[in-house]
């Protein structure tokens, strides 16, 4: 008797216990299912997304969000958005030569200890927007804007959350839901509210290929340029993988093809 009011606690403790693992992953809104051309194993990079993409970011994003890891040289190499074959080497870019100067970096200090300003070069990191976490945080109502290096590998299903949290931005919070000071509500983001006023509205940017600029297109144009800052090795990566598995295969052909040469006199 004892026994079988044991088992059956524990049956109801762990059935509760799954319940309640149920309901935490059911807290935040679904992700919207969006599907990006890096993905899978022949996924690479949409070039002309990555350059929209970068526009975005420079020209709404780098408002708030660094990028500090980034060189801006990053742009014209193998597997960037910028990159072209007739100038391999970014430095000799002019297209990069020409991103980079578009950039103030404060350099520095001079002879006489100052610090100073001066356009950037291919070689200069991706400046930031503020001088420290502290004056980040001063201009954003206490919430720090994280940096874009590597935001879309620290968060889980990365392009599709940050798809997701950029066009779901809603004006109103639902009924029951009180909105802190300088909150904003965005169902996508955990706990439903978030410090990031919503960045993109329609025509936030002119895209210089014609394309529209809704929402949605700059959402998935900044998040394949941040999927590529965050793994821009990656379809060199993919490139080799595949050399390799070919490599193998023939391999393994050749051999298989010896085993049986050596073999086929002998009783066996
Ligand atoms: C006015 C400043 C501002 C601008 C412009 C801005 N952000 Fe933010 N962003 C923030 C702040 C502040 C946070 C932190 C919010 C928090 O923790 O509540 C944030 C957080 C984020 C996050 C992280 C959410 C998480 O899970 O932690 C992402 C992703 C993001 N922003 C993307 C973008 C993108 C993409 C753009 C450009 C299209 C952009 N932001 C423009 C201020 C900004």
């Amino acid at each position: 008797m004892n026994i079988r009011k044991t088992t059956l606690r524990a049956i109801i403790g762990a059935g509760l216990m799954a319940l309640s693992v149920n309901a935490f992953a059911s807290e935040g809104a679904e992700l919207k299912h969006k599907h990006f051309s890096f993905e899978g194993l022949f996924g690479t990079y949409d070039k002309a997304a990555g350059q929209r993409g970068f526009q975005v970011f420079k020209e709404v994003c780098s408002g708030c969000h660094s990028m500090t890891l980034v060189p801006i040289r990053a742009l014209g190499e193998e597997g960037g958005p910028f990159y072209d074959e007739k100038h391999p080497n970014p430095i000799d870019n002019p297209v990069i030569k020409a991103i980079a100067k578009d950039f103030t970096i404060t350099d520095g200090p001079n002879s006489d200890g100052d610090m100073f300003e001066r356009p950037g070069k291919p070689s200069d990191y991706f400046p930031a927007p503020f001088a420290n976490e502290q004056a980040a945080r001063a201009s954003n109502g206490g919430a720090l804007p994280p940096d874009f290096s590597l935001l879309v590998r620290a968060r889980e299903h990365g392009p599709q959350y940050i798809y997701s949290l950029l066009t779901s931005f809603e004006d109103e919070a639902p009924e029951g839901v009180e909105l802190r000071d300088g909150m904003n509500y965005n169902p996508v983001f955990a706990g439903g509210q978030i410090g990031m006023p919503p960045p993109l509205f329609e025509g936030s940017v002119e895209y210089s290929d014609g394309t529209p600029a809704t929402v949605e297109q700059m959402a998935s144009d900044v998040v394949t340029f941040m999927a590529w800052a965050a793994d821009p090795k990656m379809e060199v990566r993919k490139r080799t993988g595949w050399m390799v598995m070919i490599y193998l295969f023939i391999f393994a052909l050749l051999m298989y093809g010896s085993y049986k040469a050596v073999w086929r006199d002998v009783e066996h």
